[in-house]
């Protein structure tokens, strides 16, 4: 819905490749960064089938908080899944830049809001961002990792459209919390955030979208 056939989507955090795999399969160019080689190799692997209309991928290793390869306005849609700070090491500590090493909430959402930056730099004006994030638990307490990531997302410019709720029943870690939840009475986390985001149109009147900007 917020694209069109041949228009350019990026993930900047692409990891195995579900956003470039979907985007060929809808004749859509898409431009897929990670700073794992590895995940690049998953997601080179798994672009390697025919599909007509032909449209063309381009994955590669690269920093999300450093897109200057890329030129301002010129991304039609910016789609990712960041990691969720520490909860799953993708590199398990040994790549510097690796946003999943981050176990400290203030300093993830400093390192989001310069993904966040860049991705608002080359997004088309009046175009969208959408970015799935999850929540967590530190000890007995819940942490809104997905709310601060979209004030982030507000603070570098962008509107929130919507926020799409994942409802989320298992995952690999279930079985790890189900015993703690039980213990320290609590209920399972169970949805993701799908925030789509809007990059104001040039000479937008912003007034009138205050409420659904950074206060
Ligand atoms: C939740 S996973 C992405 C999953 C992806 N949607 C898929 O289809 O597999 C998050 C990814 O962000 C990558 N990542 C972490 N820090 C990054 C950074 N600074 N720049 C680019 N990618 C980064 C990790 O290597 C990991 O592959």
């Amino acid at each position: 819905m917020y694209s069109e056939r041949g228009e350019v989507i990026l993930d900047p955090m692409v990891g195995a490749g579900t956003t470039l795999i979907e985007a060929k399969l809808l004749g859509r160019d898409a431009i897929g960064l990670d700073i794992n080689p590895e995940a690049v190799e998953l997601a080179k692997k798994a672009l390697e089938f025919r599909h007509r209309p032909v449209s063309r991928q381009e994955v590669k290793v690269g920093d999300a908080r450093d897109l200057s390869f890329l030129a301002d306005d010129s991304i039609d849609l910016v789609l990712t899944h960041p990691p969720y700070m520490n909860i799953i090491r993708y590199s398990e500590g040994k790549i510097a830049g690796d946003l999943s090493n981050i176990g400290s909430l203030p300093r993830f959402c400093d390192e989001i809001e310069g993904v966040g930056r860049e991705v608002y730099r080359v997004l088309r004006p009046n175009r969208h961002c959408a970015i799935l994030m999850g929540d967590t638990r530190r000890g007995r307490h819940y942490v809104p990792l997905a709310f601060n990531v979209m004030l982030r997302f507000q603070n570098v410019g962008f509107i929130l459209k919507e926020d799409i709720i994942k409802v989320q029943h298992n995952c690999s870690a279930t079985e790890r919390w189900r015993w703690k939840a039980k213990r320290d009475k609590f209920y399972l986390i169970m949805h993701e955030h799908l925030f789509v985001f809007r990059k104001p149109g040039r000479g937008e009147d912003l007034t009138r979208v205050r409420w659904s900007r950074s206060l």
